[in-house]
């Protein structure tokens, strides 16, 4: 029953119509960092998958390692990773998001290169320690910038073309996080077709969503 009602509040589009809460630009913290989320950028306050990422990161050595976080949004991640030690680009197509989390730079003093980029059209290096992915899975197609937090495409657009792209480059550790509420066996096809295969990495229940992180590589 309790799991019942928890999977209702956490419904995504419960959670994307959240409209009210986060009409106001908002903070969010990990550890010392702490970003300004603005109401265009994608929220991580409650829908956990970034929270997931960022402890699953900390026990990571990222000194000295180059790191991609792919759809930054606030770019949380980017900047937990850069205390950490590592030379981050953080991406997003969101100009919004590039906006803001330039100024969440400067105020945590962690030096990241930020991008605007549609998936990896704009990053020229093919080789990064860590690629960092929390993608938008429901196939809807968006119709604004904010809704491209959300939504991969009626088809699974955003998929077809990210794989693509991953299947040339030559990045050592691709994560990313997937949940049960979306369609994970078409998202796996997908990447198979890409020659491309997903290791579970960790299994995480969250409220009442299991979570995943799978590690992409190359078959
Ligand atoms: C689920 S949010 C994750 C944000 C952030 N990484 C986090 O974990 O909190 C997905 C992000 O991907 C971005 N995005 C969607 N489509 C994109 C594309 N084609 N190129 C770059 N970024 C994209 C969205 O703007 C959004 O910021």
């Amino acid at each position: 029953m309790i799991r019942k009602i928890l999977k209702k509040l956490t419904h995504p589009f419960l959670k994307y119509g959240t409209g009210k809460y986060f009409s106001k630009p908002r903070p969010y913290n990990y550890e010392s960092i702490e970003v300004m989320v603005m109401p265009e950028v994608f929220p991580p306050h409650y829908t956990l998958s970034t929270k997931i990422l960022l402890d699953y990161i900390k026990p990571l050595n990222l000194k000295d390692k180059t790191v991609l976080e792919l759809g930054c949004g606030s770019g949380i991640i980017g900047l937990f990773a850069a205390s950490k030690g590592a030379e981050v680009i953080a991406s997003d197509i969101n100009e919004v998001a590039i906006k803001t989390l330039k100024q969440s730079a400067s105020k945590n003093k962690l030096d990241i290169t930020i991008i605007k980029s549609d998936l990896f059209e704009q990053i020229f290096k093919d080789d990064f320690d860590y690629v960092i992915i929390n993608p938008p899975y429901y196939p809807k197609t968006p119709k604004s910038v904010k809704e491209r937090a959300w939504f991969c495409g009626e088809n699974f657009e955003y998929f077809k073309i990210l794989f693509k792209q991953l299947s040339m480059r030559k990045d050592h550790y691709i994560l990313m996080i997937l949940s049960q509420d979306c369609d994970i066996d078409k998202i796996r096809t997908i990447a198979t077709h890409n020659n491309l295969e997903f290791i579970l990495e960790q299994e995480r229940m969250a409220l009442a969503e299991r979570n995943f992180i799978f590690r992409i590589n190359k078959k």
